[in-house]
């Protein structure tokens, strides 16, 4: 583990790796589910340094945490920091799109054997300040270190394997669509020659020099840094970011009772209008346009609790410029219902749909390497 800068000789604790985003509004948005319950659960799908999930455990004295985490560093440094909560903070180290067995396993025991269902989800999406500041975990674009870019190092397939083994089609397809970078083709054709050369790219210094080398002049002039869109899209791409979310929320909704809270923090555009589509999906009625009367089965089994996204404001940006570009969704469930909308994603767990067929949201994009081979999403521990 490397110290920060400013803290010479001692690794910094979680508390000071990363702040959390729209603490306050977080908090807010999931009390009514908190408050009046006599033993209220809360899954925190992205535990990162346990920033939301202390602070609910302090607001809400009853309540008990479970925490999710890919990352093994994160699980150690933030179970660390909430030691001093007991039995009311359990980690799990695994992907979010298992919260449904988590929440059976784990929120089951927490309630002591009563009911399932858990009262609040939070799910803070993206990377944590803790891995974009370790130089070694290669996240980042403005420090040389190893191309890995894996949230979970102890499996699944690194960003200079990716680079390695993805066609040029391939890596154009990942870089435009992951990264929206308009200049793909010319990135993706500098990459491919290196390799064939024999000179593949080896760190995210080498990588950041060749997109800084291939776009234009005047391209590099505005707009940050020419090589955060590739880093954004390779570390997509290597950690299934889209696919693992697609899968996660509709568990998640299943996974709250009714009058249950969902409430999601997303950090870029891709992320965000998958958490619109399904919130949205689960608001309105499934029923054909047109009926007269609305079957039970297809009435909204969700209530937004947002409309629109909640953004940080000028003073949170000022004092964490990382909240920037956070946008903030809620919603409770107002029902139960057939499970939640799928999104087109093969559920292998749970009971059969029923008579009525949800209307799908859009798929979240797949790569042609993720449609052509079934990987392990994220190296879940499966
Ligand atoms: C933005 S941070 C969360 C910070 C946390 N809210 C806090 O206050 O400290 C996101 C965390 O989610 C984790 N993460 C990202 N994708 C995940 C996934 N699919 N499954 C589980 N954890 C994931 C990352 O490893 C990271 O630690």
């Amino acid at each position: 583990m490397t110290a920060r800068a400013g803290t010479p000789g001692a690794a910094p604790g979680a508390a000071q790796r990363h702040t959390p985003v729209l603490l306050e509004r977080c908090l807010d948005l999931l009390a009514p589910a908190l408050q009046d319950v006599p033993a209220p659960v809360m899954i925190d799908g992205t535990l990162g340094m346990g920033g939301h999930t202390e602070a609910a455990l302090e607001r809400f004295e009853r309540l008990t945490v479970i925490g999710i985490d890919r990352d093994a560093q994160a699980i150690a440094l933030a179970t660390e920091r909430l030691a001093r909560f007991g039995p009311r903070f359990q980690a799990v180290h695994t992907t979010y799109d298992r919260i449904d067995e988590v929440a059976w396993s784990h929120a089951g025991q927490a309630r002591d054997g009563g009911p399932g269902g858990v009262d609040a989800v939070l799910m803070d999406l993206g990377v944590s300040s803790l891995q974009l500041d370790e130089v070694e975990r290669g996240f980042s674009y403005a420090r040389p270190a190893p191309l890995d870019m894996r949230m979970d190092q102890g499996s699944g397939t690194t960003a200079q394997e990716l680079l390695e083994q993805a066609s040029q089609e391939e890596l154009v397809w990942i870089l435009r669509t992951y990264g929206e970078e308009r200049f793909a083709p010319r990135i993706a054709a500098a990459l491919v020659r290196r390799r064939e050369e024999g000179r593949a790219v080896g760190s995210t210094a080498e990588l950041a020099e060749l997109v800084r080398a291939s776009v234009p002049a005047a391209a590099r002039r505005s707009g940050g840094h020419p090589a955060k869109r590739t880093f954004q899209a390779l570390r997509i791409a290597v950690n299934s970011e889209l696919d693992v979310l697609q899968r996660a929320l509709p568990r998640a909704l299943d996974a709250l009772r009714v009058g249950g809270r969902l409430v999601v923090e997303s950090y870029q555009s891709l992320e965000d209008r998958i958490v619109k589509q399904v919130l949205a999906a689960g608001a309105a009625s499934r029923a054909p346009e047109g009926l007269p009367l609305i079957p039970e089965a297809d009435q909204p089994y969700l209530e937004l609790l947002t409309h629109g996204a909640i953004k940080a404001d000028a003073q949170e940006i000022e004092s964490n410029p990382r909240s920037a570009s956070v946008r903030l969704r809620a919603a409770m469930r107002t029902r139960e219902a057939l499970r939640a909308p799928a999104l087109g994603v093969e559920r292998p767990t749970g009971p059969a749909p029923g008579p009525h067929s949800p209307r799908q949201p859009r798929r979240a994009p797949r790569s042609p390497r993720a449609q052509r081979h079934t990987r392990n999403p994220g190296g879940a521990h499966r």
